[in-house]
Parts: structure tokens; sequence; C-alpha cells
């Protein structure tokens, strides 16, 4: 089945496992549970020509319960955006959240972001890639499942329109130290800086944890030279 913009259904939604998102709600923390994060469908899923073709093209990654993906996409309606995010219930509630609000401009998967950005997403296809709060993934076992790395941090470039931008939120030190330092390497320009300051309405879930807790607040943009 081909997919695309406008959405008068989120897709996810038809392919949606009662079972697996029952189980989920009945854990505490679903990132315990490690066949949570494993998607339900390929990474191509929903994903055809038409909809990569889409101009501009926005992408969030982790977009948990779709609260900045609501945000953005009702601002912009002539904009095209994916959410992608990985844990299912957090996908399904995302999914649900944009189908409410009416917006046929966003498409919600269920998927590793690097997966899609790897294999789904061409060269110079994003004009825009937005990170809100990533897992900081601080400990050394764990480096795999960082977003951005030595070996993935070619293809968040590569599938940057000329001009296009990377815009990321963080609340962790930790996400600063160990992967803003990889686009610091890629030609074009980055820019840093902690804005604790400026944030009054919080736009996503971590956001408003982050300043409940007093923790500062980073946001890191790289911009592709054009
Ligand atoms: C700290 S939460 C932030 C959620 C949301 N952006 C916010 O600001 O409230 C990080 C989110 O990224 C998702 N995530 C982590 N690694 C991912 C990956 N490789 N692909 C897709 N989503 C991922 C997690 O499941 C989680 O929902």
């Amino acid at each position: 089945m081909t997919y695309e913009f406008p959405f008068t259904t989120q897709p996810l939604l038809e392919l949606k496992d009662e079972e697996k998102l029952n189980e989920a709600r009945r854990m505490k923390h679903p990132h315990g549970w490690s066949r949570e994060i494993r998607p339900l469908h390929d990474p191509g899923t929903f994903i055809s020509t038409e909809v990569i073709s889409a101009d501009p093209l926005y992408l969030e990654i982790g977009c948990g319960h779709g609260n900045y993906m609501e945000k953005i996409a009702s601002e912009e309606p002539e904009g095209h955006f994916i959410g992608v995010e990985n844990v299912h219930l957090f996908a399904v509630t995302a999914a649900e959240r944009v189908q409410k609000a009416g917006l046929s401009n966003v498409l919600i998967v269920n998927q590793d972001a690097n997966a899609l950005l790897q294999e789904v997403f061409p060269e110079e296809s994003l004009s825009k890639i937005y990170i809100m709060y990533p897992d900081p993934w601080p400990k050394n076992r764990h480096e795999k499942r960082r977003l951005i790395k030595e070996d993935t941090v070619e293809y968040y470039h590569s599938r940057l329109k000329p001009g296009g931008m990377i815009d990321i939120w963080t609340d962790a030190p930790k996400w600063v130290e160990l992967s803003s330092p990889f686009l610091e390497e890629l030609p074009g320009e980055m820019t840093k800086e902690e804005v604790s300051d400026e944030i009054s309405k919080q736009r996503t879930l971590f956001e408003r944890k982050a300043k409940s807790k007093q923790h500062p607040i980073f946001h890191i943009t790289y911009t592709k030279s054009g």
C-alpha cells in the first residue's frame, strides 16, 4: 500500500498491536521491555517515494507522545512532517494525538531513527531534523544506542538538503559532551548555547520535566553548507 501526504488517517493505527500495547501499558517503564523497542514494521513501510519527495520535509527523531509534532505541524500546514519513535506505545500515542488534532501533514512511524535515515531517506531529502531531549545513553555499554555518533553522523549530514538544519534541545550535559563533537566535525555551521532562562512555555514532556527539575537546557543547531 502506498501512502501520500495528506494523511487522512495514520497508517500506524491500522498496524498497531493491541497485545503489545497492553503489555507495555502494564509496565511502569516501556524501555525496560526489550521487545517493546523492536519496531513492528520494516523501515520503509508507509514511506513511499511520494512521501520522501515532499518538500519541505521535516523529520522529528524520538517524537515520544507527539506533542512537538502537533505543535510544529499545526504552525506550518504547508510543511510535511515525519515523526519517528522506536517505542511502539509512544508511537501509537503520537499517531492518535496527530489524528485527533486533524493534522494531515504528519506521518508517525514506529521505527529506529538511524535505520530509517540510513535505509529509507535519500541524500538531500530533508529540510530539517528535530531532536527534542534525546536519551544521552551515558554508559559505554549503551554507546550503540546513541543517535549521533561516529558511524551515523555522516548520514545525518548527507540526508539534509544544502542549507538544511539539525535542531537539538537537551538538558543532558552528557549528551552535549558525547554527541555534539561529531557535529562539530561536519562542514557547515554549528551553534551551541545554554538557553535555560529563555524557555517559558514547555513544548514537550521532557522539556517540562527538565524545567521542573531546574536542569540547564542547551540548544544546539547544525546548518549544512548551502
Ligand atoms: C527522552 S525521550 C524525549 C521524548 C520527546 N522528544 C520529549 O521531548 O518529550 C527520548 C525519546 O526518543 C526515543 N528514541 C530513542 N532512541 C530512538 C531511536 N533510535 N529511534 C527512534 N526513537 C528513539 C525514545 O523512545 C523516547 O521516546
